[in-house]
């Protein structure tokens, strides 16, 4: 969206004006142009007056370190404006982790998965009180103590008045910083639980399409239609997913946070106080469906792989849903899926659909996650539907109570699909392709008489495909994925490409 405003990079700006000449730059370019004469002009004369002097034996005129700086300067200036702003980055961003605790030596395991020590991130964990020391440690955020919060009114029967601590990180985040060197640096403050996981080069993707100096308030709301709809909003980031607060909008949220909280002591939560004084000061929701609150129970293997066209950012709940791959526990399960992340954080999770039409089955990928073959052919338009394998909020499996259209895991039992975990993903040091396998899970599954191959004959699957950091900054589409020969049975080689420009995804009907 406002990408291509941020996107004046910084290699410009350093050019010498000799280079300036050949790419001018299309908002000033008549005056670069015209600046450019005038130091030809300069030079010419400047040579014919060294010349005169004799010194011109000795030197090149066309050496830039033969112009002085002062000639050089106002004409840089001319060309380029103002210099421009650096793009966000993960040092721009300061997380605010809300934690209890109790809990911290259990859910600290969910922050060690994204977390990176060693000052790359910023930010601060948030506790109610002082935890033994031997539990903090190097590869975890810097933990805080949250400052009293027994004068406040809390009158939401049945919660938690710890909800008012948690809302407050914000403002303690801001005061914390005021007047550090890291001040100089924020441009966001980042808000998330401690079962939220982050892949944090997405977070600075999204975050980088909007300008930082003004009032942002980034997140999404709920899956849960119900809890949207009755106690909090649509118009609510929910802190679990994780949001966004830009930092100008931290500071003026800091001013009156404290004096507005009090005027909101019959609302449950820390995200709904957070929302009800953003909006006091009129500033709405940015939503980007890369956050996932995850309200939901059971599997979420229907969820993740059919992600929305948009980069994740994060995932929670993670106590509450099943670990995200089969027969493992939940944090050795996250780790895998950040291994993936690591090589191609852009394009996780991403789907591509193609058809093997000598055996009429539909392959759906979600890169770095699954690979699931159905047997016929299903339409793109279908396969875009999250599948309901997750319960809702309220453990129903009532499909009306999410916020999206989803499907039901399968329609008939021929049609139920194989699912294929990733087990790894490597990308060569020559080339910038990875090659990920997905080995399929091994359920019961009912018999079928359509005489359509039975995709349980596959055992394992290869996805090669190149690394795209870049396909954000672009139209969104999804990738295509093409089927390879190979000889080996039981095996299935996919190629996942960007599309190629009249591609389509369809079976022909024969
Ligand atoms: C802190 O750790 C020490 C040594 O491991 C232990 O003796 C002590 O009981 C712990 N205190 C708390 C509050 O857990
Ligand atoms: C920041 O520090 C200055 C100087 O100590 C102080 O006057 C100001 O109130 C502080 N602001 C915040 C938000 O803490
Ligand atoms: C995958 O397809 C692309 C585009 O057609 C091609 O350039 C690339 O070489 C293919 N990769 C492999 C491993 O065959």
């Amino acid at each position: 969206m406002g990408e291509n405003n941020h996107n004046h990079n910084h290699k410009e700006q350093k050019l010498s004006f000799y280079d300036k000449s050949n790419k001018p730059f299309s908002s000033s370019s008549s005056s670069s142009q015209c600046s450019f004469t005038a130091i030809i002009v300069l030079l010419i004369f400047l040579s014919y007056l060294l010349y005169s002097f004799s010194f011109i034996s000795f030197i090149n005129p066309y050496s830039p370190s033969l112009i002085p700086n002062s000639l050089l300067v106002p004409v840089i200036r001319l060309g380029s404006g103002q210099a421009p702003e650096e793009k966000t980055d993960i040092k721009h961003i300061v997380f605010g982790i809300a934690a209890s605790s109790d809990l911290w030596k259990h859910r600290r395991e969910y922050v060690k998965t994204w977390w990176k020590p060693n000052g790359e991130m910023n930010g601060a964990v948030w506790l109610d009180k002082p935890v033994n020391d031997s539990v903090s440690s190097s590869s975890l955020p810097e933990i805080k103590i949250s400052s009293d919060t027994s004068s406040f009114k809390y009158r939401y029967r049945n919660g938690h008045r710890s909800a008012i601590r948690i809302t407050r990180i914000v403002s303690e985040t801001v005061r914390m910083l005021n007047g550090t060197e890291s001040e100089r640096n924020v441009r966001w403050v980042v808000m998330g639980d401690d079962d939220t996981v982050f892949f944090t080069e997405n977070l600075v993707r999204v975050l980088r399409k909007y300008d930082h100096k003004q009032f942002y308030y980034i997140g999404a709301p709920s899956e849960s239609h119900l809890q949207n709809l009755h106690q909090f909003s649509y118009g609510m980031a929910y802190g679990g997913g994780g949001f966004a607060i830009s930092y100008p909008l931290a500071k003026v949220l800091e001013k009156m946070q404290d004096r507005c909280i009090e005027r909101y002591s019959d609302l449950y939560g820390s995200d709904d106080r957070i929302h009800a004084c953003v909006a006091e000061l009129g500033v709405p929701l940015t939503r980007e469906v890369g956050f996932h609150q995850f309200d939901v129970y059971g599997n979420l293997m229907g969820l993740l792989s059919v992600h929305p066209q948009a980069p994740i950012v994060s995932i929670h709940h993670l106590d509450v849903a099943d670990p995200i791959f089969p027969n493992t526990n939940r944090v050795k399960a996250l780790k895998r899926l950040m291994n993936a992340a690591k090589l191609d954080s852009a394009s996780l999770v991403q789907q591509s659909i193609c058809y093997d039409t000598t055996r009429q089955w539909t392959i759906s990928v979600s890169w770095g996650y699954t690979v699931q073959i159905t047997r016929t052919y299903m339409p793109a338009r279908m396969m875009e539907m999250p599948t309901r394998t997750f319960n809702d909020w309220h453990k129903r499996h009532d499909y009306t109570n999410v916020a999206f259209n989803t499907r039901p895991i399968t329609y008939t039992d021929c049609q139920r699909p194989r699912v294929f975990y990733n087990s790894f993903v490597v990308k060569s040091s020559s080339s910038d392709t990875t090659i990920s396998e997905y080995l399929r899970y091994k359920e019961w599954y009912p018999t079928c008489d359509w005489g359509i191959p039975d995709p349980s004959d596959i055992n394992r699957i290869f996805v090669y495909k190149k690394v795209n950091p870049d396909r954000w900054n672009k139209a969104r589409r999804r990738d295509c994925c093409r089927l390879m020969p190979t000889t080996k049975k039981g095996t299935m080689v996919i190629n996942v490409t960007a599309c190629a420009n009249d591609e389509i995804v369809a079976y022909s009907d024969k």
